[in-house]
């Protein structure tokens, strides 16, 4: 499935993710920058915030207590599409997803 991603600036990256591969481990694979994941993908650092563009949030899972917490705590403003891409897994349901990447992430 491919997932695009808007960086603050505007400019769009397309890139193609392995179903099972979170939003945030395609973007460091690829050396994308705007995504930091200081804690690796544990939940817990808050700093692979994304904003998931409003066409695509009924299409994801829901947030756990945690993640709904660490949201509170993002560099940036939280959003109603706001969630951290560690916890998005993509499969073929989410192929063209687009995420904007937040301006800062610490
Ligand atoms: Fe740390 Fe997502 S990488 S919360």
């Amino acid at each position: 499935p491919h997932i695009h991603y808007v960086t603050a600036d505007g400019s769009r990256t397309e890139l193609q993710a392995d179903a099972g591969v979170s939003i945030m481990q395609a973007a460091l694979m690829r050396g994308l920058p705007g995504i930091n994941a200081d804690c690796g993908g544990a939940c817990q650092c808050a700093t692979c915030h994304v904003y998931v563009d409003a066409a695509w949030t009924s299409k994801l899972p829901p947030m756990e207590d945690m993640e709904d917490a660490l949201l509170d705590c993002t560099a940036e403003p939280r959003q109603p599409g706001s969630r951290l891409s560690c916890c998005l897994t993509m499969s073929a349901e989410l192929d063209g997803i687009v995420v904007r990447l937040p301006a800062a992430q610490a």
